[in-house]
Order: C-alpha cells, then structure tokens, then sequence
C-alpha cells in the first residue's frame, strides 16, 4: 500500500491518466473547450454538427453552390459549427487552435473551388458555417449600414430599399452571394463604373483574429483594415460584419437586354462594344454575356451575345447617352424597363421580369450546379478574328458562358494600391469563363480542360507579366499552397495574378497578424518563412 498524498501515487495517477485523457475524442474535447472561451452555459453541442448527426450532410450542403464539391467522394469536415454570436467564434478560433484542428470559415459558399467547406488535405477539419450571423442595421441618416457577414446581396439590397427607395449598395449581382467572402475579395456588380466595388465602399469593419480576439477598425490598425477589403477570405481572421457606406441612386433606373446573334453581326457589334466601353458614361454598365443556341431543330448553332444593361436615369437619358455613345447597339424605347432601383436587382440578378424583390428574403439558391471557371482581365480589345477563333472554342461544349464585364470609370479612378484589388487603370473589362452542368455522371474532366483550352486560346489577348485573374473567381488551376507549410514563392506565382505588387503587403501583414499561418488554404496568403523575416 501506497500511503495516500505521497507524490508516488500522484506520478502513478498522471501516467495512468495521461494517455486516457488525450484520447478522449476530440468531439468532446472540443465540447469541453468551447464554453471555457465563450458564455459557460451556453449548450454548444446545439450548434455543433458531427458526421453521425442526421442534419450533417444538408447542413454543409445547405449552401454550397458548386456541386462539384458535395459528391461523397470528397473529404468532409469533422464538425460544422453554426455560430450564434461573435463569442461562439471566438471560442472555436481558440479551441481549434488549442485542439490541432484545422478551420475552415464560410459565409455564402459561393467559392468556386469550395474551399470554404473543404481541406482536400488538412484534417481533421471543422467549417465555421456563419449563415446565422445575417443582421442588417440601416442607417439612412448616417448613410451607412451594419451587415453581418452571413448576409445576402439580395437581403442587403432590400433592407436598404426598405428605409429609402434613393440609397443603394454597389455589391454583386447575384442575390445570394454573402457579404462575408465577397467583400473580402471586392464585389463588383453593376454599379462599379460609377460607385467602385463593395470593399471601396467600407468605412469599418469587425474581425476575429487568430487569438480569438474581437477588433474593429480601430484596434485592428490600418494595415490589417486595408488587407481584409480585398485580400480575400480566409487569411487573416474571420470578418463577422462591415459598416458600409451607402450610395445615392435616383429614383428612376433603367435595365433592359439586347440579343444579337453571328447572323446579325455580333462579332463586329462586340468589337465596337470593346473599343468604347471603358469610356462610356459613368451611369451606364452594359455587360454581354456570349452562350451558344440552337438556330434550327437539325442543331445547327450559333453565339448569342445578350448585352445586359443597368443605367442609372431614366429612360430618355439612356436613349440619348446611347445615341451619342453605342448607336450601333440599335437600342429603342420598347427594349428599356424604367423601374426603381431594387426592381432592377431583381432584374438583374436573373428573377423573371416582376419578381417582387421579397424573393431576396427567401434566400434560396436557385440553379446550382456543377461548375468549372476561370477570368481574366482585357487591356485591348479582342479582334474580330480572335473572336471568330473564340466562338469555334465555345461550340466544343454543351453550354458555355463566356461574360465581358466592363472596367473604367471610378475603376480606373481608385489607384492600385488603395486596396488590395488592382485591376484598375487601363483594364477595359473582366473576363468570365464557365461551364456549368447537372447531370452527375457528366464527365468532369472534360468541362475542366474545356475551361483550360479556352483560357490557353486567350493568352494572347489577355492582360500578361503578370496574367490578372479575379481572385473571388478562384482557380486553382493558377497555383497552390501545397500544405500548413505554405510557401511564400508558390503563393506568388497565384498571389501576384490576383493582387500584383499588393501581394506583398499582403505577405507582410499576414505575417505580422497571424505568423503561424492558423488561417490557410489552397490559395491563403503565407506569411514570410522564418529565414526571410
Ligand atoms: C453564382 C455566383 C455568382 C457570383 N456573382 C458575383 C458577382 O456578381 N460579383 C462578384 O464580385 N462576385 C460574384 N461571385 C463570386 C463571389 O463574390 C465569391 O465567390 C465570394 O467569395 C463568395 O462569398 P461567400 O461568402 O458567398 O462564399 P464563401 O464560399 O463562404 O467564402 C469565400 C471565401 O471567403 C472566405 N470567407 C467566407 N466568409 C468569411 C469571413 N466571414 N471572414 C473571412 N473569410 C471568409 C472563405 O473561407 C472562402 O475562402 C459569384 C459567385 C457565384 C458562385
Ligand atoms: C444534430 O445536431 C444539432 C446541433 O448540434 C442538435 O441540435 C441535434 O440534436 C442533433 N441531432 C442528432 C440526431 O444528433
Ligand atoms: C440543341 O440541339 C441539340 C441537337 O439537336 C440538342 O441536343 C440540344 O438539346 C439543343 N439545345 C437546346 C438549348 O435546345
Ligand atoms: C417593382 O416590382 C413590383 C413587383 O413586380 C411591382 O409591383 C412594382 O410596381 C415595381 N415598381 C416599379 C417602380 O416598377
Ligand atoms: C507538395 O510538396 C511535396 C513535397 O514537398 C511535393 O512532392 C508535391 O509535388 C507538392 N505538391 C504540389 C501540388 O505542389
Ligand atoms: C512542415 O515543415 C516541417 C519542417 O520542415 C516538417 O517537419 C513538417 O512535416 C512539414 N509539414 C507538412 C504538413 O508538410
């Protein structure tokens, strides 16, 4: 017998006990850690959603956008948290960090390459799923607005339009993007000629960083404030919510879509579209989505290419600014939808003509699909010849979409480095690459190489030294980091395409605020290794 207190007894007991403690599962670890970091009696195992629980799969599918990546086959997260509240966030960057488990942060799940939701080879992982994190505060009188990161463009879109019908927000077209990936990256939709991107138009921002604490602009600093309006999700702490500024817009818009197809000269339409675009007046966005259509019942195909517009006047203004500007579009009087600034979101991100704008309110994602893309950035225009070449390119695949986003005005205004987002001055438009299709057992290679070929066709049109991509069209196709222990010169061959010289600050900051390199993916930005800082 071993009197009891003697130190004999204690060894014993933590040699025995040691081993018993690390493995008791991580889940519980996990369980146990959680509430030491946030409110203690808060039951997280409500918002904790592990493999076996029957909600698992349609929790992480709920908003993952391409389904490429929910197929069984590719690797899942241990565990899905659904914060309710900053402090839920703060405790898991701590205990994820304490635990050894890599994180993931998702807000709308629209990463192309899902990385959002998914470590091809870090495990075990977890996804911060923030979709409940989705308050909107307007303030019309202070011309601001707080919005969550779990956001949508649409709900946004129509919170404002709700206190005033002469305010807008210049963010994405797409109603159910989140504001928390795409601010981080930009955000441009059809006011940017005019207003600059989302990220251009934030004055303040919350961040949880990588020791779990809550900061805003102020205790941040002005360097990690400027890298999160741009840098891209994922590197630096997770964003919880932006104060942006709201923008005037009149209380009469004008929408409308023009279709040509070859056999009425698109080519030589698009061509002139180019020359001009960048140049037009500030009010006026005319994109031109390029697909391909059947012309008869026997297959034979053609290009359509729809020119998308959202001007911000009235009718008779437009048809003037068109005179003088784009005659050759042709447009008329009956082609113009004059309406109000929230119909022509509705418009514009897709909904049939008097969808009444509450539809943002159900966020629901219609048309997801299996999709590959990529973009680029055009400083000339694409001659007519190069553009026959693309049409040959486009009849190779069931149904492409190819998009021309036009550049110029307050784009070209806001310098380089003012955010990390530099395709500014002297880009006439973004270029969209993408092929989407439903069926599972399509062959997904055959999409991926589709997009590679077309990209490789381009190169000679496109921006070079470096090739520009917009990094919330992410493509790892331009590079990875290969593990945790990214490397500073892989991240820059993808990291100096998506932010040129930027990069580097980006660099610098990330290694100032979070030198281990906590907050990572496929395509993050590395700190500095060891021997270089
Ligand atoms: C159908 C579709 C339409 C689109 N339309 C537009 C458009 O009109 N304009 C435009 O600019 N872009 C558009 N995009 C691109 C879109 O802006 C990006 O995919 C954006 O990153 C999505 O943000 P998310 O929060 O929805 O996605 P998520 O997949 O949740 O996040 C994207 C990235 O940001 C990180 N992240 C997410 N939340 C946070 C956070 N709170 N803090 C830190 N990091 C975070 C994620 O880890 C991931 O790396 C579109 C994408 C799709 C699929
Ligand atoms: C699944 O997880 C949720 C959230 O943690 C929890 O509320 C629910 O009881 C779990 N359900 C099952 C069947 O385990
Ligand atoms: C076009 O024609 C082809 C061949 O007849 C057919 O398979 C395809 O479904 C048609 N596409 C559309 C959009 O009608
Ligand atoms: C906006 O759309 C709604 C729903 O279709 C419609 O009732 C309303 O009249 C429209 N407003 C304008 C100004 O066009
Ligand atoms: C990652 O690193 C390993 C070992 O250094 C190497 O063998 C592999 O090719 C790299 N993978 C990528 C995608 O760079
Ligand atoms: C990272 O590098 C260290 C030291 O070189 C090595 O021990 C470790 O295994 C590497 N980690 C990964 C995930 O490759």
């Amino acid at each position: 017998m071993v009197p009891s207190g003697s130190p004999i007894l204690s060894i014993l007991l933590i040699l025995l006990l040691s081993p018993f403690m690390v493995s008791l599962p991580i889940q519980d670890r996990l369980l146990k850690c959680l509430p030491k970091y946030s409110e203690s009696s808060f039951p997280f195992s409500t918002i904790l959603y592990t493999q076996k629980n029957s909600s698992f799969i349609s929790v992480l599918q709920s908003s993952a956008q391409n389904v490429r990546f929910t197929l069984s086959s590719v690797p899942k997260p241990e565990f899905i948290l659904t914060p309710l509240q900053e402090s839920h966030i703060q405790a898991v960057v701590i205990c994820s960090r304490k635990l050894g488990i890599h994180l993931r942060v998702r807000s709308g799940g629209h990463d192309f390459e899902g990385l959002s939701y998914v470590s091809e080879i870090e495990t075990p992982f977890i996804v911060v799923d923030l979709a409940k994190l989705r308050s909107i505060s307007v303030d019309i009188e202070h011309n601001s607005a707080w919005v969550q990161v779990g956001a949508t463009n649409g709900e946004l879109y129509y919170r404002i339009s709700e206190k005033s019908k002469t305010r807008g927000f210049p963010a994405g077209t797409c109603s159910s993007v989140c504001m928390g990936g795409q601010i981080s990256g930009g955000g441009y939709g059809v006011m940017l000629r005019k207003y600059g991107l989302a990220a251009d138009n934030v004055v303040d921002a919350h961040i949880i960083d990588v020791h779990g604490r809550l900061l805003d602009r102020k205790d941040m600093g002005e360097d990690l404030f400027w890298a999160i309006r741009g840098g891209a999700g994922g590197s630096f702490g997770i964003v919880t919510a932006w104060k942006v500024k709201l923008v005037p817009v009149p209380s009469a818009v004008t929408v409308f879509t023009v279709t040509k197809t070859l056999e009425q000269g698109a080519t030589k339409l698009l061509y002139r579209w180019q020359q001009i675009v960048d140049q037009l007046d500030k009010d006026l966005f005319i994109r031109v989505q390029i697909q391909t259509a059947n012309v008869s019942s026997q297959g034979k195909r053609t290009i359509t290419t729809s020119y998308n517009a959202m001007f911000l006047g009235d009718a008779n203004r437009l048809l003037q600014v068109m005179k003088h500007s784009f005659p050759e579009l042709g447009l008329t009087r009956q082609d113009c939808i004059e309406t109000n600034w929230i119909n022509s979101t509705v418009y514009i991100a897709g909904f049939a003509n008097n969808t009444p704008p509450e539809v943002f309110l159900q966020r629901t994602y219609p048309n997801r699909e299996y999709f590959k893309a990529k973009s680029d950035y055009a400083k000339k225009p694409v001659s007519e010849k190069a553009l026959e070449g693309l049409w040959e390119k486009l009849s190779e695949v069931e149904s492409p979409l190819v998009v021309f986003t036009p550049y110029g005005g307050m784009m070209s205004q806001i310098s380089e480095s003012q955010t990390p987002f530099p395709h500014r001055k002297g880009t006439k438009f973004m270029i969209l690459y993408y092929t989407g299709w439903l069926d599972a057992k399509e062959n997904v290679a055959k999409h991926i190489d589709w997009t590679r070929m077309v990209y490789n066709y381009m190169t000679p049109y496109v921006s070079k030294n470096p090739r520009e991509a917009y990094v919330n069209y992410r493509d790892l196709d331009l590079g990875m980091n290969n593990n945790s222990n990214a490397s500073f010169v892989e991240a820059s061959v993808f990291g100096t395409k998506y932010f040129k010289d930027n990069f580097y600050r980006l660099v610098h900051v990330k290694t100032k605020v979070d030198p281990d390199n906590f907050f990572r993916h496929e395509q993050s930005i590395p700190p500095l290794p060891l021997h270089m800082r």
